[in-house]
């Protein structure tokens, strides 16, 4: 999401400043078929992988061997094409831009149409509550329906079927002005319905505050395809998590000093979770999702802020929810509202949770197939501002990597590397507890060095007295080790040819001097060369000997984000109205080799041509270095473009790739105003008539395979 767009306008002295999926393993439901295909595309690239090697490319891990039978992240996936070679060209023509607020429709290639599913206050579990346009219904019923602003997602096949499964789906955030509904004054300004104290900004209603709450985290919802269209079913595994379900801490951090509070003195326990962006997925079939900007909900009165919580960017305000506002009222349970205030009080005062801040930034795994499991924070993964943990490519016998992104500006990559082999045959659940997490060195030269974050370390040593803070902290721990600074890191991908990770990098306007007073002295660097970078760009790298577990790994840029009327030293892959984009974000390729890139482009000079997008390349395709350029960037494709005021996330294709899912997150965002219009329903956003973010399905007309 747009840092900015979370933050309530509030009034001055309150604004602080700010911010694949591929189809799963189910069941080992694999297509003997597609498995030749992958082998294929693998053998066809090692072929190239040697001939870049005598070109002297930067990639040095060429000898790729054929897929395995149980390797990649989407080799096991049914359907798809017949012919390897068509990975090479999509089969559709990039759609036009289109611009504007008040745009409430999307556009997509011809013979291509959406079904609406899963907008936000979907009755999905208990007595399916019908949603209320006015922004009406209450915390209970918000509880049994889908939450807002969708992001991250992916679909869990029910034993292998194409027409049937688990769509798990993220809620980052929420719009406070018009969430509870809005009024119009007689001067026709928008009154958000939120009841706040008019001296302090804090909310007054505990009913709004639990309402917001419930509205945060993860719905899990079946949905099978009945002629043609996916619909909504309940079969017992539809849920709500929220920013108040119970949670169990594992990993390093768990049962330390740095998590405990009064409701879990032990520090093994914690309740919700928050800000859920990115995300990724696991072998074993459950689902991590991934805390991001927690510093909008947990605030502290400290002055000065610990270092611990400013290098956190925790302020005394955060975006404005403040639900500690209505700490007192007679419907508090063990301080779930006096928690968000993060004040030292007293060890011995019952509404002391100085070390609640610590409890989010985490990667939560969540089962979606146990629907009374306890989601469970993976704490050895660390915590940061967490996009998405996407797995690298996943091989029996093998550790697996998962690579995430901490999205700020000047921020780091990282990976954590399980200390365990995967072994499909046995799968060991408990693989996030014990591992390696590292944060990326970036060298000039094109080569890259994985720093463990380990308390063995001497520099650590003298900073940290236990592996819990170095994981709680990991910032810090990364500072220490001169991680590279990073424009903004969001989702990553793995190529299921190549093995090589994608990182979106989104956007970087803070830099060098004016950059938070950190070890942030070398800008522009090498892997993030435009100062400023208002446009994003795709940084690429790949393993050496391609083994999950290596310390070592080049990488290049892959293609710069940029209007296409600028200037070469700007649009430095020569895109062309057919494909500008900027604020690259959601990052997604597709067992088919297929890559997606979504984008939240923050309002700069491409959003002045099309509001927020969904573009598509095969980089296998693009020949030569496979790094995109003036000369081939005709084969970035923009596929789909959502309404006004939206952001386009999350994304998911259905096992038979005859469906894909995206998310348009807060269509018609009100920006201090009002909603621009009422997407995914006709009309101008008036108060009875709310916009909703929402799942799309997408599919051809013709039934046929989307994209290729
Ligand atoms: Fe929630 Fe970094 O996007
Ligand atoms: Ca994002
Ligand atoms: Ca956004
Ligand atoms: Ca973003």
């Amino acid at each position: 999401m747009g840092q900015d767009d979370q933050t309530l306008n509030l009034p001055g002295k309150h604004r602080p400043k700010r911010g694949k999926t591929s189809p799963s393993k189910h069941n080992n439901q694999s297509t003997p078929f597609r498995n030749i295909v992958q082998a294929r595309l693998s053998r066809r690239d090692a072929l190239r992988g040697s001939l870049e090697m005598a070109a002297g490319t930067l990639f040095m891990g060429a000898g790729l061997s054929a897929c395995s039978s149980d390797s990649g992240n989407g080799g096991e996936t049914s359907g798809g094409g017949s012919d390897p070679d068509r990975v090479a060209q999509l089969s559709f023509d990039s759609v036009q831009g289109v611009a504007g607020e008040d745009v409430n429709d999307v556009v997509l290639p011809e013979g291509y149409t959406y079904d609406v599913l899963i907008p936000w206050g979907t009755g999905i579990l208990g007595a399916f509550p019908a949603f209320n346009a006015d922004g009406s219904n209450t915390a209970d019923e918000q509880n049994q329906q889908s939450g807002e602003w969708h992001d991250g997602m992916h679909f869990f096949p029910i034993n292998g079927a194409d027409n049937r499964g688990l769509l798990v789906v993220n809620h980052e955030s929420l719009d406070m002005l018009f969430f509870h509904g809005y009024t119009l004054d007689g001067d026709g300004k928008a009154v958000p319905n939120r009841e706040t104290d008019p001296e302090t900004g804090l909310p007054t209603n505990a009913n709004q505050v639990r309402k917001e709450m419930a509205s945060h985290g993860v719905s899990v919802v079946e949905i099978q395809r009945m002629s043609g269209r996916w619909r909504i079913t309940d079969t017992g595994m539809n849920r709500r998590i929220t920013a108040e379900t119970p949670m169990t801490f594992s990993g390093p951090a768990a049962s330390s000093e740095v998590l405990q509070t009064k409701f879990s003195p032990s520090g093994a326990q914690g309740r919700g979770t928050i800000n859920n962006c990115g995300r990724g997925f696991t072998p074993w079939n459950t689902y991590l999702t991934c805390e991001e900007n927690f510093r909008g909900y947990v605030t502290t009165q400290e002055d000065p802020i610990p270092e611990e919580k400013n290098r956190y960017a925790i302020t005394n305000f955060g975006f404005g929810y403040r639900w500690d506002g209505v700490a007192g009222d007679s419907s508090e349970v063990d301080g779930n509202f006096a928690r968000w205030d993060t004040t030292p009080k007293g060890n011995g005062a019952s509404d002391d949770f100085r070390n609640e801040a610590n409890h989010f930034g985490w990667i939560v795994e969540i089962d979606p197939f146990d629907p009374n499991g306890t989601p469970v924070k993976r704490t050895a993964m660390g915590r940061f501002a967490h996009e998405g943990a996407e797995p690298g490519r996943i091989e029996a016998g093998k550790p697996i990597a998962f690579y995430c992104g901490d999205d700020d500006e000047n921020e780091y990559i990282y990976k954590f590397v399980t200390a365990d082999n995967w072994n499909p045959d046995n799968p060991n659940r408990n693989m996030l507890d014990n591992g390696t997490l590292y944060a990326a060195q970036f060298s000039e030269d094109g080569t890259g060095k994985w720093l463990a974050l380990d308390i063995s370390n001497p520099t650590l040593q003298s900073r940290f007295s236990s592996q819990a803070e170095v994981v709680t902290y990991a910032r810090i721990a990364a500072d220490l080790l001169e991680a590279t600074p990073m424009d903004r890191p969001e989702w990553s991908t793995t190529d299921p040819n190549t093995g090589e990770i994608y990182f979106n990098l989104t956007n970087n306007d803070e830099k060098g001097d004016d950059a938070k007073d950190r070890n942030v002295t070398d800008s522009p660097n090498s892997p993030n060369p435009r100062d400023p970078n208002l446009w994003g760009h795709i940084i690429r790298l790949r393993e050496n000997d391609d083994a999950p577990g290596a310390t070592r790994f080049t990488w290049n840029i892959f293609a710069f984000g940029a209007p296409a009327g600028e200037s070469e030293a700007i649009n430095r892959s020569g895109l062309t109205e057919a494909n500008q984009f900027a604020g690259p974000d959601g990052l997604f390729f597709d067992p088919r080799g297929v890559m997606w890139i979504e984008t939240d482009n923050g309002g700069n000079a491409v959003a002045e041509a099309t509001n927020d997008q969904l573009l598509a390349v095969v980089p296998a395709g693009l020949g030569g270095d496979r790094t995109l350029n003036s000369q081939n960037q005709a084969s970035l494709k923009r596929f789909f473009v959502g309404p006004g005021r939206c952001e386009v996330t999350g994304i998911v294709l259905s096992p038979d790739a005859r469906t894909l899912f995206i998310n348009v997150q807060h269509p018609g965002q009100s920006f201090g105003s009002r909603p621009s219009h009422s997407f995914p329903a006709k009309g101008n956003g008036d108060p009875g008539n709310l916009p909703r973010s929402t799942t799309l399905a997408i599919r051809r007309e013709d039934d046929g395979e989307i994209a290729l």
